[in-house]
């Protein structure tokens, strides 16, 4: 006998995708199956909410895709409180709240970073709708949890790519630059970099000086070491700058950034055609490196590579398990919380505890120390 209908839930994705996507909108889906919940999708994240694009979800679609990079809902960076339509930025909180109530929703669950945390957390208080999230991100910044899903795949693809450089640095006794995405956090190059075993690690929490990292690959070339990798996060930031506070800080919004800081993807305006969102922070660090030891010294932006392609063992089992994890909470009526990884337990957690508020590398934090236990130099004097 089929199961009695136990309502709707709609699931979105949203932010910048990566592996494991795919993996959680199928645990989701089946759960929910399961409990005889009836499933759609929402595409291209809160743009479609607000434009009322769903689609129903079935066994079918959701069969094959555990392995699969990307969303196959599509995502976007729109938020509905700030939507750019027609050429103006406008509040659209209440059509995405009329798409809600239209498709008789019992809750939407979305599946994002920090933007995607605030934006469902302002939905539910702003409309009044249900919301249950999941910590998606290859920079594992989101609060209150231990880790994000989507950063196990980024780093494994980020440290095979400094495990590559690093035979061809050495063939040509080279050094290498090799940026490594994160956004403000370093947490994706910290362990990439030391997965990796790379020689400098350069990570926004820690800021850098270029006399500290000549220092340690002149010492490398006095020990007869002939080549370097350096692991540069997209978010560094200069000495002078100032430290970054040690544990979870608030957003950036509004923080003064320095007119040679990295500079931040500024994805709320179209920047014009001339203009690219993001440069590549690594090449005037290399310069400057390659200026001060008279090594010849060459640049790799990983970019959007690590974010692409089939999620790892690990980033398989636990969207499953953050998947499967919602729809019990779900069954017991538990909304507004993040189901976040504690130890070895997927725990609900406020989502007024995790909006708003970022996870960066904090300074006492063992990896810091253990890169520096195996003589990796962080940039600091
Ligand atoms: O949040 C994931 C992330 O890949 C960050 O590491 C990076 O700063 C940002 O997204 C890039 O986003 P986009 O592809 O939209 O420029």
């Amino acid at each position: 006998m089929p199961a009695r209908r136990k309502g709707t839930i709609g699931i979105l994705t949203a932010g910048g995708d990566c592996p494991g996507l795919n993996a959680v909108i199928r645990g989701v889906a089946k759960a929910a199956m399961h409990h005889g919940m009836r499933v759609v999708g929402v595409q291209d994240g809160f743009r479609g909410l607000v434009e009322n694009r769903l689609v129903p979800i079935d066994d079918n679609m959701v069969s094959g895709i555990l392995t699969q990079g990307g969303t196959f809902l599509g995502s976007s960076r729109d938020k509905p409180h700030k939507m750019r339509v027609d050429g103006e930025i406008r509040d659209m909180t209440e059509f995405a709240v009329r798409t809600y109530k239209r498709n008789k929703l019992d809750c939407l669950v979305c599946l994002g970073g920090n933007g995607t945390q605030k934006n469902a957390y302002r939905l539910h208080q702003k409309g009044g709708i249900n919301v249950l999230t999941l910590p998606k991100t290859i920079d594992n910044d989101i609060a209150e949890t231990d880790i994000t899903f989507g950063f196990d795949s980024a780093m494994s693809i980020a440290t095979e790519a400094i495990d590559r450089l690093h035979t061809t640095a050495t063939s040509h006794h080279r050094i290498i630059v090799c940026e490594v995405m994160g956004h403000d956090a370093g947490w994706l190059c910290l362990g990439a970099g030391i997965a990796g075993g790379a020689d400098v690690i350069l990570i926004p929490e820690i800021p850098y000086s270029v006399e500290a990292i000549v220092r340690s690959i002149t010492a490398r070339r006095q020990a007869g070491k002939r080549f370097s990798i350096i692991a540069v996060a997209e978010g560094i930031t200069p000495h002078d700058v100032g430290a970054s506070p040690p544990t979870s800080t608030p957003a950036r919004k509004g923080k003064p950034r320095r007119k040679d800081a990295a500079p931040a993807r500024v994805h709320d305006d179209i920047p014009g055609v001339e203009t690219l969102i993001y440069e590549p922070v690594a090449s005037r660090l290399a310069r400057e490196i390659q200026r001060a030891t008279s090594i010849e010294a060459r640049v790799t932006s990983l970019g959007h590579v690590q974010r692409g392609g089939t999620p790892t063992a690990f980033d398989r089992l636990l969207c499953t398990r953050l998947g499967t994890k919602a729809v019990d909470l779900l069954e017991q009526g538990r909304f507004n919380v993040m189901v976040a990884i504690r130890g070895t337990e997927c725990v609900p957690v406020p989502l007024s505890k995790v909006a708003g508020v970022k996870r960066t590398v904090p300074l006492d934090h063992p990896w810091i120390r253990t890169a520096r236990l195996v003589g990796t130099c962080l940039g600091d004097a």
